[in-house]
């Protein structure tokens, strides 16, 4: 099967919402997601200059847009995108 792309805003807005804890989470992840998900980090998305997206930290899981990103959202969305 192959991987799910995580890529992970870095830019300011992000980080400060919470994508720093992110980042750390290829060494994290639990068992049944280990060696499925490719994790990068990217440079500022631009979606935290419109409202319209809403709120960082934002995150692209297979290229679609997650808003307010939490571990736990996250990792929901890679094991739907697997099933
Ligand atoms: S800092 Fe993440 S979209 Fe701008």
């Amino acid at each position: 099967m192959e991987k799910t792309k995580l890529a992970i805003c870095t830019g300011t807005a992000c980080y400060v919402m919470g994508a720093s804890d992110f980042l750390l989470l290829e060494d994290d992840l639990p068992d049944d997601l280990k060696g499925k998900v490719e994790i990068t980090g990217v440079t500022c998305l631009e979606k935290c200059k419109d409202a319209a997206y809403g709120k960082p930290p934002f995150v692209l899981i297979d290229d679609e847009l997650v808003a307010g990103a939490t571990v736990q959202n996250i990792l929901e969305k890679i094991r739907e995108k697997q099933c």
